[in-house]
């Protein structure tokens, strides 16, 4: 793997899975610490028996169909790297009804990744498919601020897709996480 990954981007990864997992609401829980990030990502979407769980953490299963892709990495690395900082993984689903991905990483570990641009994220994740909802809640340091594309896009319908409007909630998160 030539570049370094980070939280967020994992974050991004696992988001990414929620929403093809078809689920129309899905939600993103961050807690952090100096010492600790905590993230909980969980949809209702199809789900995954207890076989297709396992084979998504082997590294060479993906059920992506696109041609070049062999295997799928999302959840295999991040279990990979939290466990490394000594935190910890965790998948609970169910077909039909969703799944649930709860990550710990010991930020004090050396090995562990940089957090990376949480903005960036979140802003990605609100904007990554259009019929998709998230409620995210990001704390930090026992701080807080949460976000509610469902609410937003009922007040402002299409709007909420409008590359100003986009501009202005991209500040807004910006604005969010510099006041921590
Ligand atoms: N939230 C989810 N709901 C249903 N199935 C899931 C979910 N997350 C992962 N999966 C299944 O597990 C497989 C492996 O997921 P993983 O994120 O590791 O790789 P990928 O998404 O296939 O590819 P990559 O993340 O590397 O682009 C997925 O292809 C999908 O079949
Ligand atoms: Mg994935």
């Amino acid at each position: 793997m030539a570049t370094l990954k980070t939280i967020a981007d994992h974050i991004m990864d696992i988001c990414e899975n929620a929403v093809r997992s078809k689920s129309k609401l899905c939600e993103l829980y961050i807690d952090e610490y100096e010492t600790s990030f905590f993230f909980r990502i969980s949809d209702k979407g199809i789900g995954m028996d207890e076989q297709e769980v396992k084979k998504a953490l082997d590294p060479f299963y993906t059920t992506k169909t696109e041609r070049r892709k062999k295997f799928g990495m999302g959840l295999p690395f991040l279990k990979f790297s939290s466990e490394l900082t000594g935190g910890n993984f965790k998948i609970t689903s169910e077909k039909g009804y969703g799944t649930v991905v709860e990550v710990l990483f010991k930020k004090d570990s050396i090995d562990c990744q940089p957090v990376g641009d949480i903005a960036q994220a979140i802003f990605s994740v609100v904007y990554l498919d259009h019929d998709t909802d998230w409620y995210i809640k990001r704390t930090k340091n026992s701080e807080a601020y949460e976000i509610n594309s469902s609410d937003m896009k009922k007040e402002y319908g299409e709007t909420f897709f409008s590359p100003s409007f986009m501009k202005n909630i991209k500040d807004l998160i910006i604005s969010l996480e510099n006041e921590f």
